[in-house]
């Protein structure tokens, strides 16, 4: 049935659209804001080398397994899951993995428009010489300034959702392509030229080693978790996101070679941006372990104290908001996929209604920075309880529950149809990653939570 089967939501002009739209959702936020601080909370090299480990074992072959279920079943997850159910003569009751993901998408989305918020902020900051001369006590000062303000803060979270409903409104394929294809190579050079400002710090090597060098005397369980649920938040898995994206892929491309394509490029950004923050963050005495200020604080030295720091520091946040733009539209596509198909509601009209959901969620956890910072559930304030119940629960489970489909539900012979690997050791090894590995990773870290492997 599959094999006819065309999105009716469009599909990417070619391979090369697909990499970029889906490096698009991948590379964002989570490279650049969250992995160097949570990298700093966690102790650095030996968080590090769990990440990778993840990405490789875990990342990889539940990619390979999303684009797949996607590019199959040809619409929004949900609906998706339920036929490939239907095909594979299961139990209806995998769709609930599409309701999760759009739950999932929802959830991160309000808060991740509110950091992209901060990046746009940012940008103003940039533009009107707020850098200039730069020193830790006042870029301190001038984060402090925005964590404050719930004004500002829902101001900029406001820009960005509309921002992302806009373009999800068009449809994710047209516009964003090209945005996409100009604006991800420039962000890379001037990481790239971030690290080189690092290496005029005189703690480059001190950088290096916190970022590389494992001591896994500094990680636990909990740290363990973190870096696997950032596996799954940095390569957009678990949520039906890449799934979506899938399910506008043409026939006759190779998911495997796309993905990891996604992955490394994924990969070498957030290691970029780590090599560019850590060597500042030591050179300035700051502290690693600060939190998700941690990039507002250290990169605004770097672009108040070099040569041209002024337009790289203003061009550098507007290309972190573009990358956080492309992430965010596969956030609410899934939703937005579903509400078309299944609602009969113009996609118009579904994105009005995602997206004023989410910006309402979104103001609550711009409010958890001030007004609200008090308020805490199971100890955790709004901002860090969306975080912890998206990127460590919710989307490794939605992970473990597609790898299980596509390694023990889905007939082998689709998943071989559908993937078209021409050398049938690959698939044999996908298999056994998706069947095996990837599933027992992901129970064994939640075990080991939990405390009962001690
Ligand atoms: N991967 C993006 C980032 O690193 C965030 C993101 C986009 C995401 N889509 C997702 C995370 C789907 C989890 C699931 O910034």
């Amino acid at each position: 049935m599959a094999d006819i089967k065309k999105s009716q939501h469009g599909e990417w002009s070619s391979r090369f659209a697909f990499i970029l739209a889906a490096t698009g959702s991948a590379v964002g936020l989570g490279n650049i804001w969250k992995f160097p601080y949570i990298t700093g909370e966690n102790g650095g090299g030996a968080f590090v080398v769990v990440y990778l480990l993840c990405v490789l074992a875990i990342g990889i072959p539940i990619m390979i397994a999303e684009t797949m279920l996607g590019r199959r079943g040809r619409q929004s997850p949900i609906n998706t899951m339920s036929d490939l159910a239907d095909e594979a003569g299961a139990h209806k009751n995998w769709h609930y993995i599409g309701w999760l993901g759009v739950i999932a998408g929802f959830l991160i989305l309000a808060y991740y428009s509110v950091i992209a918020g901060w990046a746009l902020s940012y940008v103003l900051k940039a533009l009107t010489g707020s850098f200039s001369g730069g020193n830790p006590e006042t870029m301190g000062a001038l984060f402090k300034g925005l964590m404050d303000s719930p004004v500002q803060q829902v101001f900029w979270h406001s820009v960005f959702m509309a921002a992302t409903m806009f373009i999800v409104a068009r449809g994710v394929s047209g516009g964003l392509e090209k945005a996409v294809r100009f604006l991800m190579p420039t962000l890379f050079v001037l990481l790239i030229l971030l690290v080189g400002y690092a290496m005029t710090t005189g703690y480059y090597m001190q950088g290096l080693e916190f970022l590389f060098k494992p001591d896994f005397s500094e990680i636990d369980g909990h740290a363990i978790l973190t870096a696997m649920g950032h596996a799954f938040f940095t390569l957009s898995l678990g949520m039906g996101a890449i799934m979506v994206y899938g399910s506008y892929l043409p026939k006759h491309i190779s998911i495997a070679k796309t993905s990891i394509i996604i992955s490394c490029a994924d990969t070498a950004v957030a290691l970029l941006a780590g090599m560019a923050i850590f060597p500042i963050v030591f050179a300035n005495g700051l502290e690693a372990g600060s939190g998700p200020g941690l990039i507002f604080q250290t990169l605004p030295i770097a672009f108040g104290n070099m040569t041209g720091g002024w337009l790289f520091g203003i061009l550098f946040f507007i290309l972190l908001s573009f990358a956080a733009l492309s992430s965010s539209i596969s956030l609410i596509e899934p939703a937005v996929a579903y509400l078309v198909e299944n609602k009969n509601i113009a996609r118009q009209k579904a994105c009005i209604w995602a997206g004023l959901i989410t910006w309402g969620l979104g103001v609550t956890v711009a409010f958890s920075f001030n007004i609200w910072s008090g308020f805490t559930i199971f100890g955790k304030g709004i901002f860090d309880l969306l975080d912890y119940l998206t990127a460590n629960l919710m989307l490794p489970i939605g992970g473990f529950c597609i790898a299980i489909f596509a390694g023990w539900v889905m007939k082998p012979e689709d998943s071989k149809h559908e993937l078209e690997m021409t050398n049938p050791q690959i698939y044999e090894a996908w298999k056994f990653l998706v069947s095996y590995v990837a599933p027992a990773a992901v129970f064994i870290v939640f075990l080991n939570v939990i405390g009962i492997l001690g």
